[in-house]
């Protein structure tokens, strides 16, 4: 049987990226995009469907006539726009995840992918290196539904054989869609004010530090992970992926060799908390001996990217 690929939350900042990096594996007939919203940008370049997760009954009739086989689900509130309307946030990010993981198991998909996030750590978890099992008690809604469904994919693939696939993601920093509501989302922002205004307010602190990782990298990642022949993956709740560690003062100076009279000022808000709660870097040795992972990009390399990118 052909494989054909639905992304929920598709017009989403990783959902575009992915997207276009499926459409290049698989060629475009066999990627259906879908959002809330109309198709922008490069997904009306290939099959696009406006659809609401949250109906569960349109969705199972749209995989079974689509005859689709795997399915990225990567539709949710993120933690900071999460805080905002907390029930409405597990309700989405919950529901949705058990209708993918129902079909999956109901439909026969072949695989699903989830992204979990280092929002489903808490205070209590070692800060340094991060380790892949340690205490985990999130403080925001967002990071309990990330632990939370975590173990339901395990679940779902210990009882019933789905090959659910997983991502603890870091800050993910990319030039071509906004992020949506995170607390990681200063190291997007401030590239993007540093080519228009020469200057950025920081929500954090100058010396908050966070793990963080290129859009190119995370997509890698994504790809690697969904691409690795099964046995290899022999963790089912969701992997450890690290990159890079930094923090907006660092991100800053490194900005200000390429633009000299940029300036950054600080004003920390609600979001400094959940920074504080975050892991500052993470150990990913696991995903690096089971499937390969490997990142390529530092803050040089992709404060370079996003600047050339942006400029153009
Ligand atoms: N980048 C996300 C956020 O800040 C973390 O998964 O909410």
């Amino acid at each position: 049987m052909q494989t054909t690929i639905l992304l929920i939350g598709a017009g989403g900042q990783l959902g575009t990226e992915l997207t276009q990096g499926l459409r290049k594996i698989y060629g475009s007939d066999h990627v259906i995009a879908s959002d809330i919203r109309d198709a922008q940008g490069a997904l009306k370049e290939g099959r696009y469907e406006k659809m609401d997760v949250m109906q569960r009954d349109k969705l199972f009739e749209f995989i079974k006539k689509n005859q689709v086989t795997q399915i990225y689900h990567l539709a949710a509130l993120l933690s900071a726009t999460g805080e905002k309307d907390p029930r409405w946030a597990w309700k989405l990010n919950m529901e949705s995840l058990l209708f993918v993981l129902e079909a999956a198991h109901e439909l026969k998909l072949h695989k699903v992918y989830w992204p979990s996030s280092i929002a489903a750590f808490g205070p209590t978890t070692p800060k340094q290196n991060t380790p892949q099992y340690t205490i985990m008690d999130p403080t925001t809604v967002y990071g309990i539904t990330k632990l939370a469904g975590e173990l339901w994919c395990e679940y779902y693939f210990r009882r019933y054989g789905v090959d659910v696939r997983s991502l603890r993601y870091p800050g993910i920093i990319g030039w071509k869609t906004p992020p949506g509501g995170g607390t990681t989302d200063y190291a997007v922002d401030i590239y993007f004010k540093a080519i228009k205004e020469k200057k950025y307010e920081c929500f954090l602190s100058a010396d908050t530090y966070l793990p963080m990782m290129y859009m190119d990298d995370a997509v890698k990642a994504t790809l690697d992970l969904m691409e690795a022949p099964a046995e290899k993956v022999k963790i089912r709740s969701s992997y450890n992926v690290g990159a890079m560690s930094f923090c907006p003062a660092q991100v800053a100076s490194t900005i200000k060799r390429h633009i000299p009279d940029f300036q950054i000022s600080y004003k920390p808000d609600f979001r400094q908390a959940i920074a504080d709660s975050w892991p500052k870097s993470i150990d990913d040795t696991p995903a690096r001996q089971d499937w390969g992972w490997k990142h390529q990009f530092g803050l040089e390399e992709m404060t370079a990217d996003m600047l050339k990118n942006l400029s153009a």
